[in-house]
């Protein structure tokens, strides 16, 4: 594997879901596979899930991890060509990955949407540079549009707390003081699209999520009868992804607090488990009861994302 962006760089996903189970069961099997190779987690954007799980997921495989803030101690990055750069940019990003490069086997990178130009985020335009310009793997810690790690997490959790063959699967927005990126949405609807389950979005109108992602998932405007016989909750706030009208892209539309997840939607489902990729604003997405019941999984999701990165550093490994 050498780019994971989507669902489909997994292959057969039963088989990745088999995968990760073993390696849950014994996380440092492949010691050996990455011994003396090094990986290289280049943030641009904070974390604190990504960063510790991607690590000890290189530590899993024997592998050394370099990680480096970009914006605490690099240079400061320009991304555009054609750009006189007399500012305070003093390196350019086409010189600096082929340099980063050099210096590893494999590259992680996060970079969130910029919401300057949807084209630009859309089309991913950092990511895609350090595909193209490394000559390295290159895998996918959250990007302009995607968050495959948090969704592969997402999948293992749903299977391993499913109790039913096709479970019904929601994902909600919920309101949030800020504009958030589609990266954890698009990605969670590109996985359920993909897995077996029956998948429904609910959100205000003018939210709808990119057909690209969305793909033939049932959209419920109506937030408490989506909810209906749920058996997990996926709470999570996007800002427009300026589907239908582009000028609103990446604006905040509804700050409606009747779509913050409590008792009263809770109520409606099939005791549904709640989940969320964290970090999580309590009492605007989520009331405090809700993520403290013993149905919410907020914690083993976040734990599963050292499984799932370990399967996808291992994969990668395999093809150098
Ligand atoms: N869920 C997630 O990606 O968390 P971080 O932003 O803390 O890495």
């Amino acid at each position: 594997m050498n780019v994971f962006q989507h669902v489909e760089d997994l292959g057969d996903l039963k088989a990745a879901l088999q995968e990760a189970f073993e390696i849950k069961k014994d996380r440092y099997r492949y010691q050996e596979l990455g011994r003396n190779k090094t990986a290289l987690l280049i943030f641009f954007n904070n974390s604190l899930r990504t960063r510790l799980s991607t690590q000890k997921a290189a530590m899993n495989l024997g592998m050394n991890v370099i990680v480096l803030d970009v914006n605490q101690g690099a240079w400061k990055l320009e991304t555009e060509r054609g750009v006189v750069m007399d500012g305070d940019k003093s390196e350019h990003l086409l010189e600096a990955i082929p340099v980063m490069a050099c210096y590893c086997d494999l590259i992680g990178v996060r970079s969130f949407a910029r919401f300057e130009n949807r084209a630009d985020d859309y089309e991913e335009k950092i990511l895609n540079q350090f595909i193209r310009y490394s000559g390295k793997p290159v895998f996918f810690m959250e990007s302009a549009t995607v968050h495959p790690l948090q969704s592969f997490a997402d999948l293992i959790t749903i299977e391993e707390y499913k109790r039913t063959q096709r479970p019904k699967v929601v994902l909600t927005w919920a309101p949030h003081p800020k504009a958030l990126p589609q990266a954890v949405p698009n990605s969670f609807a590109e996985w359920m699209n993909a897995a077996d389950v029956d998948f429904v979005i609910t959100h205000p109108e003018g939210y709808e999520l990119d057909p690209m992602f969305a793909g033939n998932a049932r959209v419920e405007y109506d937030q408490l009868k989506a909810f209906e016989g749920a058996d997990f909750i996926y709470a999570k706030n996007w800002s427009c992804p300026g589907v239908t009208r582009p000028e609103d892209y990446g604006k905040v539309l509804c700050k409606d607090m009747s779509w913050t997840v409590d008792a009263r939607h809770m109520a409606v489902t099939n005791n549904a488990f709640f989940m969320h990729c964290l970090p999580v604003r309590r009492n605007m997405i989520v009331t405090d009861d809700v993520i403290e019941a013993p149905t919410s999984l907020v914690i083993p999701e976040a734990a599963n994302r050292e499984i799932s990165a370990t399967v996808v550093l291992k994969r990668m490994l395999e093809t150098l």
